[in-house]
């Protein structure tokens, strides 16, 4: 193999040790693996050296622990580790301008530093989410900047990441690999990389575009997918229909290789990838003469979804009697993912704003988030307790799907709150059962399209 000859034990530097490179980093020295993590940010790195890990990723900071005193893996703000290192991975944000074009800042950034750096041999990895023809035509020049050709002296592979938070650490030794060389070396060398230190399959393409593509085409489709759930459950609410029940009448249809697989509506999509990589797409399209209609649709759609919830919100509690303007909603998670504690971009924000701009009082209970975030996210102090929270509410809004709030004690809660009181369901899917008993207990019930 011309990159990376040496398979037994290569040493790697990842470069962006957020939450890809840190995920993947701690991974691959748990394995056995020498790795370097390389971030510019000093207090990211001093932290990671004290044993301290601010990504809420379950196993992670439990690896880290078990890292702390080996020399496995290490951590630098400098690239010096970047010599020694047989395989370099590129893990540094991508976001998205506000004309929606993606923000190459980091990446460029990078590659001037690799360039003078790089060495015969290596192979460079670029995980970031990057619009088409990025690799070849900026990272690629970028590289060969330093004085070394591409495909004669190092190699190039494009690897995009595709692990759900809360899962990565399992979903990292499973899911299927893809890679996409600048020529057949680097891809043959990073396939075998992969094979060899995460054990999993590898789907291989004979260019970088083709694999940047499925990376934009993976989160396009999961965005347009919760789109038409969010519509469809709008429809349900028209027509006083349990979208659960539609969902789960309509996956039954065997379709293609699989069957229909409409995923669930919600209080509206966040976090850091979905809300900026279609955008990414349809900029990279119209750059090439061409309208992703599809994608200004979707984004449109699930965008729409916090008003829809504020407003159904407002809309139950005049029903009920009671003057939103004077009325307390409790919003239990505020996460933009069940289960998770990440408020980046969380539709939640949206839905505490037009709360208070109906005059509603609002407090927010979310066990997982970091308090100090939620207040600089929210404007508005998380309450330490679910108890302080509800106290008083007309309305307790579950917003994110966290385990606890699957367990309510509703019948305790009954004893803090007015009557009538709304629960209001943006994410936890009650079941029919748990409805039934919230019914009986006096509460009313409404979800987004039930
Ligand atoms: N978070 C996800 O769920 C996810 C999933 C799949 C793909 N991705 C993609 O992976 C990439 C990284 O995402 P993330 O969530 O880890 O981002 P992040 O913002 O958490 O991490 C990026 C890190 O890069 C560091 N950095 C920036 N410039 C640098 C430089 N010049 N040198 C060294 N370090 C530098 C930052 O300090 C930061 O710690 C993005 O392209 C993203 O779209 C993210």
């Amino acid at each position: 193999m011309r990159f990376l000859p040496d398979l037994r034990e290569p040493k790697v530097a990842i470069v962006g040790f957020g939450w890809v490179g840190c995920c993947l980093g701690v991974a691959l020295a748990d394995r056995g693996l020498y790795v370097t993590g390389i971030d510019s940010d000093p207090g990211l790195v001093a932290e990671l050296r004290a044993g301290r890990c601010r990504i809420a990723e379950p196993g992670l900071a439990e690896a880290l622990e078990r890292l702390r005193d080996s020399s496995r893996l290490t951590f630098d703000t400098g690239y010096d580790a970047i010599e020694d290192a047989d395989v370099i991975v590129i893990a540094v944000g991508t976001p998205i301008a506000p004309d929606r074009s993606l923000v190459t800042a980091q990446l460029e950034a990078v590659c001037e530093a690799l360039a003078p750096r790089l060495r015969r041999g290596q192979l460079v990895v670029l995980k970031s989410t990057v619009a088409p023809g990025t690799t070849q035509g900026l990272v690629r020049p970028l590289l060969e900047a330093g004085g070394l050709v591409q495909g004669e002296d190092f190699g190039l592979v494009f690897c995009p990441e595709r692990l759900s938070e809360g899962n990565a650490l399992s979903e990292l030794v499973e899911l299927t690999v893809i890679v996409g060389g600048c020529d057949p070396d680097s891809t043959q060398s990073a396939t075998a990389f992969w094979k060899r230190v995460l054990g999993v399959p590898v789907w291989e393409y004979a260019s970088p575009e083709v694999a940047e593509i499925v990376k934009l085409a993976d989160n396009w489709w999961i965005d347009h997918n919760i789109a038409m759930a969010n519509d469809l459950a709008r429809l349900c609410d028209a027509f006083e229909v349990d979208v659960l029940e539609v969902i789960s009448g309509a996956n039954s249809l065997p379709k293609g290789n699989s069957h229909v697989n409409i995923l669930l509506p919600s209080v509206g999509v966040g976090g850091y990838c979905l809300t900026k990589d279609p955008w990414m797409t349809w900029s990279a399209a119209r750059g090439r003469g061409v309208r992703l209609d599809t994608i200004e649709t979707v984004r449109a759609v699930n965008d729409a979804m916090p008003a829809y919830t504020h407003e159904t919100i407002s809309a139950e509690l005049t029903r009920a009697g009671w003057d939103p303007g004077r009325a307390k909603v409790a919003i239990l998670g505020a996460a933009f993912k069940n289960n998770t504690g990440d408020l980046r971009s969380t539709p939640v924000k949206h839905v505490v704003d037009g709360l208070l701009a109906a005059g509603t009082t609002v407090s927010i209970f979310d066990p997982l988030a970091d308090p100090d975030e939620l207040f600089s996210t929210m404007g508005v102090e998380g309450s330490a307790t679910l108890e302080e929270a509800v106290d008083g509410a007309h309305c307790l809004a579950v917003l994110a799907g966290h385990e606890p709030f699957q367990q309510l004690d509703f019948a305790a809660l009954r004893e803090r709150v007015p009557s009538p009181c709304l629960v209001f369901d943006g994410r936890a899917y009650y079941s029919r059962e748990t409805i039934a008993e919230l019914r009986r207990l006096g509460f009313g019930y409404r979800g987004i399209g039930r």
